[in-house]
């Protein structure tokens, strides 16, 4: 019920105003949050709880497997106005082991438009199929290739003309690919960080 939520929400509010009386009157005037998160969709890996941060701290767009189209124009829109009126510090791919979209995308079957949505992971599967196929399990096997997915939507974010006039104007903006483990809560680094060309 929606009721539960709007009394929960009356306890939080309250709670937050009592532990920080001036909490909600500094972030009426602006948010600088210094990270932009491109989650999944996924109710098990919400942003700033899983990242331990509050509300003003990070921007966040999410989809069905993070994903980031170069067509997109929802994660576009987004993406511009961290990198160009926010002016982020740092822009986060994170996806997560045992991904629903990443499954979907590879068991065979139809789903109907999800299946259009999921089609670069298909295609980067493809690519990557010797790896790929080397791994027996199935699980393990996806797993990998939700890492590759991270590791992919960042350098199609280091590709966009958003990224790349940021960096050619100077600024400082550093791209990230994280994993998360539903399994133990942690967040993995990729190691797949692009800066700006020196
Ligand atoms: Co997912």
């Amino acid at each position: 019920m929606v009721k539960i939520l709007l009394e929960r929400n009356v306890v939080w509010a309250r709670e937050r105003t009592e532990a920080d009386p001036g909490f909600f009157k500094r972030l009426k005037s602006q948010q600088t949050p210094e990270y932009f998160w491109i989650g999944c969709a996924d109710s098990r890996v919400p942003a700033n709880v899983i990242a331990g941060l509050d509300p003003g701290e990070i921007f966040v767009h999410r989809n069905v497997a993070n994903l980031v189209h170069s067509a997109d124009i929802n994660c576009l829109s987004v993406l511009q106005f961290a990198v160009d009126v926010l002016k982020v510090k740092h822009v986060i791919v994170t996806g997560h082991y045992g991904c629903g979209g990443v499954r979907a995308a590879m068991d065979g079957s139809r789903h109907g438009l999800i299946d259009h949505w999921l089609e670069p992971i298909r295609e980067l599967a493809a690519r990557h199929k010797a790896e790929l196929d080397a791994i027996a399990e199935e699980e393990p096997r996806l797993d990998r290739l939700c890492e590759l997915s991270v590791e992919s939507q960042v350098s199609r974010l280091a590709a966009t003309p958003i990224v790349q006039d940021a960096w050619a104007r100077g600024q400082d903006v550093t791209l990230h690919g994280l994993l998360y483990s539903l399994a133990d809560g942690l967040l993995r680094d990729l190691g797949c960080t692009h800066t700006r060309p020196a």
